[in-house]
Parts: C-alpha cells; sequence; structure tokens
C-alpha cells in the first residue's frame, strides 16, 4: 500500500511528506479549499500561538485556545467538512500508525510573503494533545519557505521540505520545526491539528 512507505517517513523522521500525486483529496476538493482559503479575512500575525516569532498573514476556520470552536465565516462549513470526513481522517490515521479515533482541533490558512516566515516551535506548546500537523500547499510559485523539522534529541540536524502545490505534509507534533523565510512569491497553505482528545485544550493544566 502506498501509505506503507509514508508512515515509515513518519516514524523515522517525524513528518511524511506526501506528494500530490498520492494525496487523499480530490482534484475539485483541492482547489476548493484553494479557493476558500483565498477569501476568507485575514489577520497579520507576529507572536505565534505557541509564543514564537512570526510575520504571516493567517485566515482562521477553527481555533483551539481552550476548546476547539468554529469560527464565524461562510466558508468554515465547508472546509471542515471536506477535511474532516472518514477518508481524510482515515489516511492520516494510517499515517500516523493510529488506531484511535481522531478529531480535528483547529485549522487556519497562512500565507507567508517574502521576507516573511515561521518561526521556530512545538506544537504541543499550543495543546499537549496534538498528534500531528497537516499542511496542505496551494502556493505554486515561490521560493525559500522550507518546512524545517529538526531532530528530537539533536536539534542541529534537521531535514528541509519543499512543499509543491497540492501536496500533503503531516507532521509529528513533538518534533520541533520551523518555516524558513520565503525569499520570492507567496507560500500559501491550509494547516490542521488532529487530536486523540476532543475536549478542553489542557494546556492550562500544566502550570
Ligand atoms: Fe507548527
Amino acid at each position: 500500500m502506498i501509505t506503507n512507505s509514508y508512515s515509515k517517513n513518519y516514524k523515522i523522521n517525524g513528518t511524511a511528506y506526501i506528494e500530490t500525486k498520492d494525496i487523499p483529496f480530490s482534484k475539485k476538493e483541492i482547489s476548493d479549499l484553494g479557493k476558500y482559503c483565498k477569501e476568507v479575512n485575514k489577520e497579520f500575525i507576529e507572536i505565534g500561538d505557541a509564543g514564537e516569532k512570526n510575520h504571516l498573514l493567517v485566515g482562521r476556520f477553527m481555533t483551539d485556545v481552550k476548546e476547539p470552536k468554529l469560527v464565524d465565516n461562510e466558508f468554515t462549513e465547508k472546509v471542515i467538512k471536506i477535511i474532516s470526513s472518514k477518508k481524510i481522517l482515515n489516511f492520516i490515521k494510517k499515517i500516523c500508525n493510529c488506531n484511535d479515533e481522531v478529531y480535528i482541533r483547529r485549522a487556519q490558512y497562512n500565507e507567508i510573503t517574502e521576507g516573511c516566515f515561521v518561526g521556530y516551535h512545538l506544537d504541543k506548546d499550543s495543546n499537549p494533545d496534538y498528534l500531528a500537523a497537516c499542511v496542505i500547499q496551494f502556493g505554486t510559485d515561490f521560493s525559500g519557505g522550507l518546512y524545517r523539522v529538526y531532530n528530537k534529541s539533536n536539534t542541529k540536524k534537521f531535514i528541509d521540505y519543499k512543499p509543491e502545490y497540492g501536496s500533503l505534509l503531516v507532521s509529528d507534533c513533538d518534533y520541533p520545526h520551523e518555516v524558513t523565510k520565503v525569499e520570492k512569491g507567496s507560500r500559501e497553505s491550509l494547516v490542521f491539528f488532529v487530536s486523540k482528545n476532543n475536549g478542553k485544550n489542557n494546556r492550562y493544566q500544566k502550570n
């Protein structure tokens, strides 16, 4: 099965880069998601959810501050319907070698233009129960903007992924990562997080 080699990469490197030809979304779903992302209202973000330094535009569909919450706009329902279908969640579960039920907790569009980036961070600082981050790429013509995933035990080591249009990155939220500075063009992606927990965000229980 095609997912086997991807789940192996996920297990070894903390990330699976699923090429456009192998993604579980149809062409129409990708084009619809791209359209919703383009049209949704965006805000400029300089400090990320995990306290990291950022520089990007964000359009939100689902937030996860205290618990998962749908954002009230005309696209949210359509976006969530596509990304939370059985077909998609089962595919992600296979990549993550996960047999339990998983839920989407947060979904947002990130637009990173020339000179902008997403700073080094750990997704688990936003929510300790996040299992994986899933990133669908809509940018077609950009340079830089690499998805850089660091080795968990040796943070001097990393692997860079250059996401193509229509590709899907599935990344273990235990691995620190960043998006390097976009040198040219615009890097546009839909990011959503899956978790086995569908309840409260437990980050506030740490203190
Ligand atoms: Fe992240």
